[in-house]
């Protein structure tokens, strides 16, 4: 059996970076990788460093895994990366340390495109100040929602889709709370899912909590707030065994799929950036 990356389900720690590549050099590529894999290992005390590779470069490095590259038939801008580092600290001054080493290391044989400084907001909170992450599968459905089972190409590993989305607060803020939570599916102040009956279908919750082919299509959700009083949002983060069923859902929420109803969640965010990538197992980094 493969071990995944540990910082996928590790929630130690509330300061992260996220950094995004485009690869510039392909020659240097894999001993660049191999450069950030020792340095991962040197941080482990004070960071967790996850690594995730956009299809073009897994190919390149692996050649065992096929996926897609992001598309959603031009609906939200894609902007398909190589390289993915996730950096979780112990404390901001750590997540800048090991973030710079990480940066200063990848940048000879990649170009940064995305940077994203995040944090845990509050008690698990979206900036819109509702719980994210507590409709997560857990213990061993965690991880059958999120890890590549045996058996198939890229066991032990997982597909994940990062997004930038950028919230409109001011606009989210105008509606009444119970009108916000219809856009959610929640209560906000203590998170209780709205019962079938009171679940609007446009609501977030309405959206993303669905079944295809008699199959819940349960994802590992790790998404973080970003930014600062100008421009701020959250970070999606998203592990899953399957590349399709996150399309699926990105399908439901931006109205491409049969019913035609877009996720009203979509009103007060944006997404501005979107990549998938391949989040090998230790073996798979270990080979490299
Ligand atoms: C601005 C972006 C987003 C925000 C702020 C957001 C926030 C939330 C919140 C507050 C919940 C309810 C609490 C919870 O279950 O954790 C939720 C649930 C969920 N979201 Fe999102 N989300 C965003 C984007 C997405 C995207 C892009 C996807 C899928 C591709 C997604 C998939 C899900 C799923 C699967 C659930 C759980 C549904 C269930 O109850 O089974 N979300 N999200």
């Amino acid at each position: 059996m493969s071990s995944f990356q540990p910082g996928i389900f590790d929630k130690r720690f509330r300061d992260q970076v996220f950094l995004e590549y485009l690869m510039e050099d392909s020659d240097k590529a894999r001993q660049t990788v191999k450069a950030l894999l020792t340095l991962r290992a040197q941080y482990q005390d004070n960071a967790v460093i996850t690594v995730a590779f956009g299809p073009a470069l897994w190919r390149q490095l692996d050649g065992q895994v096929d996926f897609e590259a992001f598309s959603l038939d031009g609906r939200v801008p894609a902007t398909q990366a190589d390289l993915l580092v996730w950096v979780q600290a112990a404390d901001r001054s750590h997540a800048f340390d090991v973030a710079r080493a990480a940066h200063l290391t990848v940048s000879q044989a990649f170009r940064q495109q995305l940077e994203i400084d995040a944090f845990v907001y509050h008690d698990l909170r979206d900036l819109t100040g509702f719980v994210d992450g507590i409709g997560n599968p857990v213990g061993d459905k965690a991880r059958l929602a999120a890890l590549v089972p045996d058996g198939q190409p890229g066991a032990g590993g997982s597909f994940v889709l990062t997004q930038k989305w950028v919230h409109n607060l001011a606009a989210f803020e105008q509606l009444p709370v119970s009108e916000q939570e219809n856009v959610f599916g929640r209560t906000k102040a203590d998170a209780v899912e709205f019962d079938e009956e009171r679940m609007p279908n446009d609501s977030h919750v309405g959206r993303t909590d669905v079944d295809r082919d008699g199959v819940p299509q349960k994802i590992w959700r790790r998404s973080v707030p970003y930014g600062g009083t100008l421009e701020h949002g959250s970070y999606f983060v998203a592990f899953c065994c399957e590349q399709s069923r996150l399309d699926y859902l990105l399908r439901r929420m931006f109205a491409l799929n049969d019913d035609k109803v877009q996720d009203r969640l979509t009103q007060f965010s944006t997404p501005v950036n979107s990549s998938y990538w391949y989040a090998p197992p230790e073996e798979a980094l270990a080979a490299m």
